[in-house]
Parts: structure tokens; sequence; C-alpha cells
């Protein structure tokens, strides 16, 4: 992994990766996702997209090519299912186990953004949220130090309309303000509702990337992006 000089985009360079020899998941793999952009990243299952967030974010590692990151990006990767992660029986403790005050005050700007208020759930277990407020309040815990390069492993999964809208703008304005957001998803109603730049993963690198606007008016790429 290589550090980009200019903070502006995360790039894969000719990345492949393979968990057993015989048996490739990313194939000179090249993609730019530069910042201030929601990036989603679409393809049928099992073709590789949790795997490129992993590598991105060097939980593995590549076994040929390159990953470029801007300098002291830390990326943090949010995976499926981040709500089964809390480790206490309350919203305060969790927040208390963050590293300083710097990722507690963001965490607590984003529960507002959520329409979370601390004061209402501050003593509830976060299991008695709703589902949409666990999986919200978990993004919230995972995203709030700050790192400028995040990938979301299927976040909206399961939630309703409503917390769909508010992931969506919270995503939009992170982007607003320089983060490079990377969104793994099969949620055509979140690319509708938060527009982006989508990326096509197939057959082990990108086949096709553009404005979230073409995409969602070809059929053929829905389907691609929908297949589970
Ligand atoms: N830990 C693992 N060990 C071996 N094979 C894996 C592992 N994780 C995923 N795979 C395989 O790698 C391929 C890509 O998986 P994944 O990145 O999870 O795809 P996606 O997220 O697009 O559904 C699949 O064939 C999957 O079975
Ligand atoms: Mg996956």
């Amino acid at each position: 992994m290589t550090a980009l000089d200019s903070a502006t985009h995360v790039r894969f360079d000719d990345v492949s990766f393979a968990y057993q020899d015989d048996n490739s998941v990313l194939t000179h793999c090249s993609a730019e996702f530069a910042a201030g952009v929601v990036h989603y990243v679409v393809g049928p299952s099992g073709c590789g997209k949790s795997t490129l967030g992993l590598l991105l974010c060097g939980v593995m590692s590549h076994k040929s090519g390159n990953v470029k990151l801007p300098k002291d990006a830390s990326p943090t990767m949010v995976l499926q299912f981040p709500e089964n992660l809390f480790l206490t029986d309350s919203v305060e403790e969790e927040l208390a186990l963050l590293p300083d005050a710097q990722a507690e005050e963001k965490a607590l700007s984003m529960l507002a953004d959520f329409d979370l208020h601390f004061v209402d759930i501050a003593r509830k277990s976060p299991h008695r949220l709703s589902f949409g407020q666990r999986r919200l309040f978990a993004i919230a815990l995972q995203v709030s130090l700050g790192s400028k390069v995040i990938v979301l492993d299927e976040p909206s999964l399961g939630l309703d309309e409503v917390h769909v809208h508010q992931l969506a703008n919270w995503l939009g304005s992170a982007s607003k303000k320089g983060t490079c957001s990377i969104v793994i998803t099969h949620d055509l109603d979140l690319i509708a509702e938060l527009s982006g730049e989508v990326h096509i993963l197939g057959h082990g690198s990108f086949q096709w990337h553009g404005p979230s606007t073409e995409f969602l008016k070809n059929r053929d790429m829905l389907l691609l992006a929908a297949a589970q």
C-alpha cells in the first residue's frame, strides 16, 4: 500500500487477489475513487465487492498491483451488520469506549443528524433501539474517528425508507466535506436517492463506471447490480 501525494483520491492499480491460488477474486483490477464523491461499488453476489473493501482498508494484502491512499488516511471499513459489534449494555457506555472527546463529539453530531437524541437514548441498551436506529448508531460509532476514506459494506441492507433517507443525507454531507465514501451495495433506492459515481465489478475487475444517473437508465446494468 502506498500513500498518494495529494489527498485527493484512492486508487487501485492493477490489483490481483485470490483466497486460494487457483481461484482469483480480483484480476488486474484498476479504479479511481475521487474524494468528495459518493462511490457505489455494485455487482453480483460473490464478485468480490467485500474483498475489495477489505483490501482497500488493509485488512488483507493484495497479491500484486498497488492500492494508493491519501497520506494518513487510515480508512475505516464498516462491515455488514455493524450492529452486531456492540460491546456494552447502554448507548452512553458504547460512546464512552471511543478513544477521545473529538470522536465522541462527532458520533453525537451524527446521532443528531439521524434524529437520535442522546438524552432520549443514553441509558437504553443499543439492542433495544429500533433496527434502523441500531444500524445508524453502529455506523456513527465506527466512522467517528473521522477518517477521510470510508468503506461501507451494504449499509442500507434491511433499512426502511426513513432510515435510508437519513443515511443518504449523512453520506451526501460527509462527501461535501471531502470524505471519499465507497458504498458497496445492491440498493437501487439508495443510489436513486443520492447521486454519485457507480463502479460495476464483475469477472475480477471493473466493467464500467459512470454517473449514477446514467447507470439508473440502463436496464442491463440495473439487473447486474441488483443480482444477489
Ligand atoms: N475468507 C474467504 N476464504 C475463501 N474464499 C472467500 C472468503 N471470503 C470470500 N470468499 C470468496 O471470494 C469471492 C468473493 O467474495 P466477496 O468479496 O464476499 O463477494 P461479494 O462481496 O461481492 O459478494 C466469493 O467467491 C467468495 O466465496
Ligand atoms: Mg459482500
